[in-house]
């Protein structure tokens, strides 16, 4: 029964878009310049159901309020215009001088989206406060419908006020990029402008999953400096505004930096080891020398860096740490100019670590499992322990390994597509009690975003594709998509920030999160926000797994500075866009251990004898990180294998044995290796 509805009189169609009254600067896209706008509506003119417009009291805006009538089920319903879909806050302007709580509905279009929301005493009828609910809002008119639930009636209401909608349209997609100006160590990036219904605040430049720079929304050329000559760079733009919306990632186009004409540094004196311990050992050299100065040396195995030193001119030699223990190593030294040229490598220097002590053990040779595949990505032991599920990424493919290495497709997954970067079809899990319902869970990036789904096993082949969960935000880069089960019997979940950093934050949101959830894809029972939600604040974490007390450790990719290894507990906050490694911040909880990202990059880790192994894409090593008894710190980590095996993935044990399967990411775009050329490596820890 409508009495009266003028609140949305006057309304115009620009007033619910929020926007800026700047002026556009030149050369940027045209932006609507509607000021952010609240409307208010007042409870005496909406239609009211068991009520009484009054003015017996003061305070009041309008011509007066809303006395609800004392009984349940007396309401008032306001009619409400918006020019756009969007989320809207909703404030109840009302007074309560009893002392009792007078909870109502709130009904938008008919459906309740608020149940019993309190309305607790203001201390007397003349003092006026707000309750404030969130509302999805339809283009056109809505109802908004507050009803009291108990019998005393509802409080007085003065007036619903309706604030502008959420910003939640990102830009659109950056045009092609392209390089002009290319030099030895410089290049222009320039791209086609994206568009935004409010305006673009910013393009981010990346290489590969890394942000190189950024530049304000009104430009769009970069020049990019401090490059290393003759070398290839994958180069992405996004745009993103100012509520952090992210648009989707341009083309990636790779650009080559020119020859130098700068002679580069003499090759480095051959190196001598001295002071050889377990983890470490002090190399010294020759100095180099170059015609501008040598300022910097590395210290590599192979083409993988153990060790940077530099000045002007760097020492001629370090302390390299973190070595695996009982292990050879055939090391040499480059020197580098400040033009980004590199001498010749030294003659090497070989030498074995010292024993491992006895805490855990320690990863022995990796020899092949299987080969012949093309971005293997996640891998679930079936509860016989005979053989795991092993997804590809790119091809969507899932397979069956056995442990004695034979491997056979058993179905891809449907509604599969990449994202030209990390997403497509990513982590698996097997459910515990896969022998009675022989399901099988899948994270995979669908046309509209990231999804949970499930299928059916059935011993030889995948059917029954169900979603359980879908909406969570996708980009090129910033999927996460690892899944485990907990020893709860729930399923967690890793979520990237989908290039979106604002979202890591808001607990209403699915991205830069760990995920906590049943088998039948329902919120978890306990999460610490009664949603899906069971840590926030990540950024790209990609490694999931339970230690021997039952708590969740966790691997997340940095943005250009720190990767981090996280003790997970329900409800913290991990920092992500605040903090990129260790920080100060109250409220955001320290990562366990930090790595700078090009010595890491971590995708899977898995846990044996309480220590931590953790595969690292960009380090191309695999780090040993001893958990401290059943304390919340680690010890130093140890790298393995470092540029043997190309990019590492994922890693995981192998039930009932302290061994571990390992593997490679060399066949994506950015190992640049053929299809086919990726292998599963299984390791025994000693
Ligand atoms: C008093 C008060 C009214 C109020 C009513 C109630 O009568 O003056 O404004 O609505 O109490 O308890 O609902
Ligand atoms: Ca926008």
């Amino acid at each position: 029964m409508r009495l009266t509805s003028a609140g949305g009189v006057g309304l115009t169609v620009a007033a619910l878009i929020i926007g800026t009254a700047a002026v556009p600067p030149a050369g940027a896209a045209p932006r609507p310049t509607a000021a952010a706008a609240s409307v208010d509506y007042q409870a005496e003119d909406a239609a009211i159901t068991q009520g009484a417009v009054a003015t017996n009291h003061t305070g009041y805006s309008g011509t007066g309020f809303v006395d609800y009538t004392n009984v349940t089920g007396s309401a008032v319903e306001f009619a409400v215009s918006a020019t756009a879909a969007g989320t809207a806050p909703l404030a109840f302007r009302y007074a309560n001088g009893t002392t009792v709580d007078r909870p109502m509905d709130i009904a938008v279009n008919g459906t309740v989206i608020a149940s019993a929301v309190s309305f607790p005493a203001t201390a007397n009828w003349d003092t006026w406060a707000t309750r404030t609910v969130d509302a999805a809002l339809r283009p056109g008119t809505n109802t908004v419908r507050a009803t009291a639930t108990i019998a005393n009636g509802g409080p007085n209401l003065d007036r619903l006020t309706v604030g502008a909608p959420a910003d939640t349209t990102a830009p659109s997609r950056p045009g092609r990029p392209s390089c002009t100006d290319i030099g030895p160590n410089t290049l222009t990036l320039g791209w086609p402008a994206s568009t935004d219904n409010v305006g673009v605040t910013a393009y981010d430049l990346y290489e590969h999953g890394n942000k190189l720079a950024e530049t304000p929304g009104n430009t769009t050329t970069k020049v990019l400096t401090g490059l290393a000559p003759s070398t290839t760079y994958n180069l992405t733009v996004i745009a993103r505004d100012a509520a952090g919306n992210a648009s989707p990632a341009s083309v990636a186009v790779d650009c080559t930096t020119g020859v130098s004409s700068d002679p580069p540094p003499s090759a480095p004196g051959a190196p001598t080891v001295s002071g050889v311990t377990a983890t470490s050992a002090t190399l010294g050299w020759g100095a180099a020398t170059d015609d501008k100065g040598v300022v910097a040396y590395e210290v590599r195995s192979g083409v993988a860096v153990l060790a940077t030193v530099t000045g002007t001119p760097p020492a001629t030699g370090t302390t390299v740490t973190g070595l695996a223990c009982d292990a050879p190593f055939s090391l040499t030294v480059v020197a580098k100019d400040a033009a980004g040229g590199v001498s010749p490598a030294s003659a090497e220097v070989s030498f074995t670590t010292g024993a491992c002590p006895a805490d855990g053990g320690v990863p022995g040779s990796p020899t092949t499992l299987s080969s012949g595949w093309t971005v293997p990505w996640g891998i679930a032991w079936l509860p016989d322990g005979a053989a795991a599920l092993v997804t590809e990424r790119d091809g969507f493919k899932v397979f069956k390994q056995t442990k004695s290495g034979t491997r056979t497709q058993i179905g891809t997954v449907p509604n599969t597509v990449t994202t030209d970067g990390e997403g497509g079809l990513l982590g698996v899990a097997v459910d515990p009690n896969w022998s009675s319902n022989h399901y099988v869970y899948f994270m995979h990036t669908a046309s509209e975003g990231n999804r949970i789904a499930r299928m059916t096993y059935n011993g030889s082949t995948l059917s029954g594709y169900t979603v359980l969960l879908q909406g969570i935000k996708k980009n090129r880069y910033h999927n996460g998509g690892r899944l485990a089960f907990g020893p709860d019997g729930h399923l967690y979940a890793s979520t990237g920030d989908g290039q979106t950093p604002a979202l890591a934050q808001d607990r209403n949101s699915l991205n830069g999160k760990i995920l906590r959830m049943t088998t039948a894809g329902k919120p978890a029972p306990g999460n610490p926000f009664n949603n899906y939600v069971y840590s926030l604040g990540h950024r790209n974490p990609q490694g999931l797994a339970f230690d021997r007390n039952g708590r969740l450790w966790e691997a997340e990719f940095g943005d250009s500075k720190y990767d981090e290894l996280n003790l997970i507990k329900p409800g913290a906050n991990y920092g992500w866009p605040t903090c990129e490694g260790t920080c100060g911040t109250s409220g955001m909880t320290n990562p366990k251990a930090t790595w700078p990202v090009n010595v890491a990059s971590p995708s899977g880790i898995a846990i044996v004898r309480n220590v931590v192994y953790m595969a690292a894409l960009r380090g191309t090593r695999m780090y040993r990180i001893p958990i401290n008894g059943d304390t919340e710190s680690v010890g130093t980590p140890t790298s393995y294998y470092v540029g043997t095996y190309g990019r590492l993935r994922t890693v995981a044990k192998v039930p009932g044995a302290d061994q571990l399967w390992l593997t490679t990411t060399n066949a994506d775009n950015n190992g640049n290796q053929p299809d086919g050329s990726d292998k599963i490596l299984k390791i025994t820890i000693g």
